[in-house]
């Protein structure tokens, strides 16, 4: 298959994708992609949101169907962030980002339930060496594995919590087997990840430096640049539910929220307007290679603009200079 014929193929992939999720928004998401994640999400009558997710998987001939108790609204939205595959068909690493308490480690701990994978979770600080991570040599010249590594060769789900707590020195150390799905372990090996090998971080900041609220180290541009991002806001219908309240509503997650951007070209058109204000403003930004390329894979799996905007184009930008783009790219960023 060439080039063009692949991009025809992911087109007609993307646009069945969002027919699916034009027909079934409001009370449905439901796709069945070889090889990807899907889920249907029911709802009660009442608009309340879903007390059961069930969540479909079909790898090949198999499907598996997992039924998990009510979850964050937002949970559909990692599932479907966690089931983009990059231009090498690979899974993106994925950054959960807000307030302590909203529900980020236990929506990485679901995904890995929802997925039947098992999974290692690590939380991170500024003390963390890269030796817990990559392992180490002992006195007797024997490679002592970790977590990470069992992850990384055995394709388990990686839960990188706090990860924004790492020292600069880690998160770097981590850039070429989260980034580029390869590395070298201290035993001198190296090794490419395992296919289903996911990495979710969760962190309190965009990794772009503390707060008056939050000590987090300021992560290198290279390490930001490698992750998708979504926002987890307080989810006041789960939070009323886990107290025994049942008639606290939640918002819903449209993941067509925005619109679909039709094509490949639409999107680097965007994009290229996006970058046009950035040069003429001389902003302290860039809208990378690889958000484009995360954009790309979000549009093929049926995100709305909404979205991507949102977790490949914005990703860590201040609020403030990202409404200033926006106003000025004006309707094509709407
Ligand atoms: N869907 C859920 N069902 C039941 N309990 C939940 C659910 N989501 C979160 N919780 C509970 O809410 C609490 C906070 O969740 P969690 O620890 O995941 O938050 P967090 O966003 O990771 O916070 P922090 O930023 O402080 O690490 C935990 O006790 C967790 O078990
Ligand atoms: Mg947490």
């Amino acid at each position: 298959m060439n080039d063009s014929q692949s991009g025809d193929a992911a087109t007609a992939t993307a646009i069945a994708m969002q027919s699916l999720i034009d027909q079934s928004v409001d009370t449905r998401l439901e796709h069945r992609l070889p090889d990807l994640v899907g889920q249907k999400v029911g709802e009660s009558l009442s608009g309340l949101p879903p007390l059961q997710v069930e969540v479909t998987i079909q790898n090949g001939d198999e499907t598996k169907v997992t039924t998990l108790e009510r979850q964050h609204y937002l949970f559909p939205a990692v599932l479907q962030l966690m089931a983009c595959r990059d231009n090498k068909g690979n899974p993106i690493p994925l950054a959960l980002v807000g307030p302590p308490g909203t529900g980020k480690t236990y929506m990485g701990l679901s995904y890995a339930r929802a997925t039947e994978s098992d999974f290692v979770i690590d939380s991170f600080n500024p003390q963390t060496p890269v030796s817990s991570l990559k392992g180490y040599m002992d006195a007797g010249g024997n490679y002592v594995p970790t977590g990470f590594y069992r992850a990384f060769t055995e394709g388990l789900v990686y839960i990188a919590d706090e990860y924004d707590r790492a020292s600069g020195r880690v998160s770097t150390a981590l850039n070429s087997a989260v980034g580029n799905r390869v590395t070298t372990f201290p035993d001198g090996t190296t090794r490419e990840a395992h296919e289903n090998f996911a990495f979710v971080a969760t962190m309190n900041t965009y990794g772009t430096g503390g707060t008056s609220r939050f000590v987090a180290d300021k992560q290198d541009e290279s390490v930001l640049d490698r992750l998708l991002y979504l926002w987890i806001p307080r989810d006041e219908g789960l939070e009323a539910h886990m107290i025994g309240l049942s008639d606290v509503t939640s918002p819903k997650c449209k993941l067509n929220q925005g619109g679909k951007i039709p094509s490949t070209k639409k999107l680097w058109e965007l994009v290229g307007k996006l970058r046009d204000v950035v040069k003429r403003h001389d902003m302290h930004f860039d809208i990378s290679s690889r958000s484009l390329l995360f954009a790309e894979a979000m549009r093929r799996q049926g995100f709305g603009k909404r979205w991507i905007l949102e977790c490949a184009l914005q990703r860590h930008m201040p609020i403030d200079q990202w409404n200033e783009l926006i106003e000025e790219v004006g309707e094509a960023a709407k």
